[in-house]
């Protein structure tokens, strides 16, 4: 297996780096007037992760494509984290949302939209009924409250490096079998042992281990694990884990927000799961903030028995814009004419595509690396067999590869998703686009290893 020359990969970075300098004059000014009224001179911190001295700033972005402002053009494989899986602004999207713009945008009432989009979500993933928020974020903030109120149960299980956005129970990894506050976790309000218990995923004895304190309301889960690379089920695993739920009591909060790659039902309709619960955001609405928690026939009646009138705008449970009427508009838009299973049929062999190009490469110059995929969603990790859960997963991790990778494919027009080596498809990613990427993917790991 070939070993990377650590000295020569930092004199390919510095090159790289000076490259990235001498392209992007206009976002290098931008980034320093910045820098006077942004906090860290970014919109949000983690805008700074990505490869490169500072963050390209956009002027346009349309399909598969973006256009920075200095006028370089890019194919998007990172598309948002998800949030632009449909494509940027996909024409019949943005006007629906033009329309529904015009016609009121939020009024804490009602539109009809809603009742389409929750018939939608029905049919998809067979829980029968739906609620809207905001972000992925909240709809598991509330599936996780709804949880713990029916079950009165304190505890929120969840997999270690697990990601379902800024919920603080899923804050925590273990250390030595014990939880502790994942590394960055900012300012916790609380130890999250306190909160949470987290296991290894596909370790079915470890989780009814930690099912047997009957402490657990929930196990907030996504179907594959997506945030630390693509780990998929063990054969079986989910019927186990479902059954073990159920004998301990605790209710199963299926996360769907990145699995919906797998195809219009996400891995629930594919795998014919059966979670009590399921949180869908992101790509739901094109972009457009919004998200979704379905529940089932049994949670509905727990919770519904729960809730009195007078109390149920301070439940915990809410938001003033969420389900208003525009996120709506964009996820009826999106759902009816986007995530349909004719994209899916166009997206998932490029998926597969992007998997056997660079998965010749690693072969080629025997790197101890190896490629996965998920529906219309491929990654690359830095370990020589798929991991089998987050412990090794993030073990593989390699920031200074990582980034010489991002930085010289982003030299090169090609943008992938910071946090990790993942590639998603959208409904106007071409099979150029991607063969595109395995070029440079070629030549990048033929400079590294020759
Ligand atoms: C699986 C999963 N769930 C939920 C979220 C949270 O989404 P948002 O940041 O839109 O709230 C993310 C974000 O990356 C995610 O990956």
């Amino acid at each position: 297996m070939t070993v990377i020359d650590r000295a020569k990969l930092r004199a390919l970075h510095q090159r790289e780096e000076s490259q990235f300098l001498a392209d992007h004059p206009q976002s290098a000014a931008l980034y320093q007037r910045a820098q006077s009224s942004l906090l860290g001179g970014v919109p949000m911190n983690w805008m700074k992760k990505w490869a490169g001295a500072f963050p390209i700033f956009v002027k346009s972005a349309k399909g598969a494509h973006f256009t920075d402002v200095d006028g370089r053009d890019y194919i998007d494989l990172c598309l948002g984290d998800t949030g632009a899986m449909t494509g940027h602004s996909p024409e019949v999207v943005a006007e629906a949302v033009a329309r529904r713009a015009k016609e009121g945008i939020t009024l804490m009432l009602p539109t009809e939209d809603a009742i389409w989009v929750g018939e939608d979500l029905q049919r998809r993933f067979r829980l029968p009924y739906w609620q809207f928020t905001l972000t992925a974020t909240d709809a598991n903030r509330f599936a996780i409250r709804i949880a713990r109120e029916i079950t009165q149960r304190s505890k929120i299980l969840v997999f270690n490096y697990c990601y379902h956005g800024t919920v603080d129970e899923s804050f925590a990894t273990l250390e030595n079998g014990v939880v502790v506050p994942r590394r960055g976790n900012i300012g916790p309000p609380v130890n999250p042992s306190e909160t949470t218990r987290v296991v290894e995923f596909n370790d079915l004895n470890a989780l009814e281990d930690a099912l047997k304190h009957h402490d657990v309301a929930s196990i907030l889960a996504e179907p594959a694990m997506t945030n630390v690379g693509i780990i998929l089920p063990d054969e079986g695993y989910w019927p186990a884990a479902r059954e073990l739920a159920r004998r301990y009591g605790s209710l199963l909060i299926a996360d769907e927000t990145h699995t919906i790659c797998a195809g219009p039902g996400g891995c629930t309709a594919e795998w014919k799961l059966d979670p009590d619960m399921l949180v869908f955001g992101k790509a739901i609405g094109s972009g457009i903030p919004g998200a979704t928690f379905g529940v089932s026939e049994e949670v509905a009646q727990r919770i519904t028995a729960r809730i009195h009138l007078e109390d149920c705008d301070v439940g915990g449970i809410g938001g003033t814009l969420a389900g208003n009427a525009l996120s709506l508009a964009a996820m009826r838009a999106t759902l009816e004419h986007i995530l349909t299973p004719a994209s899916f049929e166009k997206m998932i062999p490029l998926a597969q595509r992007f998997n056997d190009g660079v998965a010749a490469e690693i072969r080629k110059h025997a790197l101890p690396w190896n490629v996965i995929r998920l529906g219309a969603r491929a990654e690359y990790t830095f370990a020589p067999q798929a991991p089998r859960n987050g412990a090794q997963s993030a073990a593989a991790a390699d920031f200074e590869l990582e980034r010489f990778l991002h930085l010289y494919a982003l030299n090169r027009g090609v943008l992938l998703t910071p946090f990790h080596n993942m590639a998603l498809m959208c409904p106007a990613t071409t099979a150029s686009d991607i063969d595109t990427h395995t070029k440079i993917f070629s030549t990048a790991t033929e400079e590294l290893t020759s």
